[in-house]
């Protein structure tokens, strides 16, 4: 049996990833919560409740998870709708105890990312029309300011936003995020004003701590056309240009090209330090004129696919690898934001986790300079409009009893993040089923 040892170069951040409103439990103020009462809007009914009780101080126990098993870093949210809880009045309280969280970072040797924007939205903002007013530009570089004036001592790398292309198109889209809209021109205008409050925080955030590293957690998603008709292969393109390209590409050249909506946002331009990825999948894509619903188009995965638990995701590492191709023509170092795999089981995730690792490794080994990985998740926690029917934990939970179990993979990626490589050993132990796979004979 051919052995090797994949090593991953000095330094390299090996965490997980939450935000706030799926791990705090009780955000009563942001829109998600108002979603939640709304009857219909999360599959079963759920409700993130107290989701898994950090709030309330249980990041404690998952921290020492964390550490325990060897991630030396950790990318976390901070939610708006507590830190200024009204529009004129700002919780000292609230930032209090994200202070608390990073210092519980920096005691287990943890290297801390922060996220300012992960979806959800304090209720305030959102009477005033949420995205959709350009008041909130200003207003969320405001945000940015405060908490890096405050948490800045605990914290370098700040991430503005979380894929503002999934929250455009779950928000405007018929995406099942709130506002629940289906407009896409709202949406359009909406991701040009989150590139504009970006570019404005990235202002603000260094204005107040000179060696802040910013960055945004862009989800990357491969789009295949389904077969070489005309029409097929527009519709793939227009997937690429809109979802992945339009919100980075006017980062780096300050012009924004969303095909419907064009403008030139000067102050974008070079407003990141480093590049975030979100990766999960590839989707196939086909031209579908009965498909109105989702704009004339029909999403599946390959013929051959191996699929997650509730067919959310198809095991891609060949798309991983193309996507961290695709992320280094910005010449930054780029950190991989999320990746990851619902599956109660933890058959499905062990060969996921592994298999996109070993993709990793080749790409950092052609030079590219990835500098970390963040698994999605740390913990089960509240899926969003799929509220807890996906568990996406390294460690599974009970949301009512809050009880914690440790699924396998937790030994596997403990084992990588030790060794800050995949040996031979760790595939042959944790996950024997990939060994051909890793290491062909
Ligand atoms: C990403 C989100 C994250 C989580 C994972 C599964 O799109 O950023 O909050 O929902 O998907």
């Amino acid at each position: 049996m051919p052995r090797a040892t994949f090593t991953f170069p000095a330094g390299f951040l090996w965490g997980s990833a939450t935000a706030a409103h799926q791990v705090e439990g009780n955000n009563l103020n942001n829109d998600w919560w108002a979603w939640e009462q709304q009857e219909g809007r999360i599959l079963n009914g759920d409700r993130s409740g107290r989701a898994c009780d950090w709030w309330a101080g249980r990041w404690r126990e998952d921290f020492d998870r964390a550490h325990e098993t060897y991630q030396n870093a950790h990318r976390l949210s901070v939610e708006w709708s507590r830190i200024q809880p009204e529009p004129d009045r700002w919780d000292e309280a609230a930032l209090d105890r994200y202070r608390q969280m990073l210092l519980g970072l920096k005691e287990r040797n943890m290297t801390a990312m922060v996220t300012l924007h992960h979806f959800s939205n304090p209720l305030w903002m959102v009477e005033m029309g949420g995205w959709e007013n350009d008041a909130v530009i200003e207003l969320f570089a405001a945000f940015s300011r405060r908490v890096v004036q405050a948490l800045g001592a605990h914290c370098r790398f700040w991430i503005t936003l979380n894929e503002p292309n999934v929250y455009m198109s779950g928000g405007y889209l018929g995406g099942g995020f709130p506002p629940g809209k289906n407009d896409l021109k709202a949406g359009l205008r909406v991701l040009l004003n989150l590139l504009k409050a970006h570019a404005a925080a990235y202002q603000a955030i260094h204005e107040t701590q000179s060696d802040a590293q910013i960055g945004i957690a862009h989800h990357w998603r491969g789009f295949l056309p389904a077969n070489r008709g005309l029409f097929t292969r527009f519709d793939t393109n227009l997937h690429n240009k809109v979802f992945n390209e339009a919100f980075p590409q006017a980062l780096a050249t300050g012009k924004f090209d969303a095909v419907l909506l064009k403008d030139a946002v000067p102050q974008a331009k070079d407003t990141q330090d480093f590049i975030g990825l979100n990766y999960y999948t590839r989707e196939v894509i086909k031209f579908d004129l009965s498909n109105k619903a989702d704009m004339y188009t029909q999403r599946s995965f390959p013929r051959d696919a191996e699929l997650s638990e509730t067919g959310f995701i198809s095991s891609d590492p060949e798309g991983f690898k193309q996507c961290i191709k695709w992320g280094r023509q910005f010449n930054k170092p780029i950190y991989i934001t999320e990746n990851g795999a619902e599956d109660s089981k933890d058959d499905f995730r062990r060969k996921y986790l592994l298999e996109h690792l070993h993709a990793l490794w080749h790409m950092v080994n052609h030079n590219i300079p990835v500098k970390g990985y963040f698994h999605w998740s740390l913990v089960d926690n509240f899926e969003w409009e799929r509220g807890w029917s996906q568990r996406f934990g390294l460690w599974g939970i009970d949301p009512i009893t809050q009880l914690r179990s440790r699924r396998k993979s937790v030994d596997l990626y403990a084992e990588i993040c030790r060794t800050n490589s995949i040996t031979s050993e760790a595939v042959e132990k944790y996950c024997p089923e990939v060994y051909d796979r890793i290491y062909p004979g």
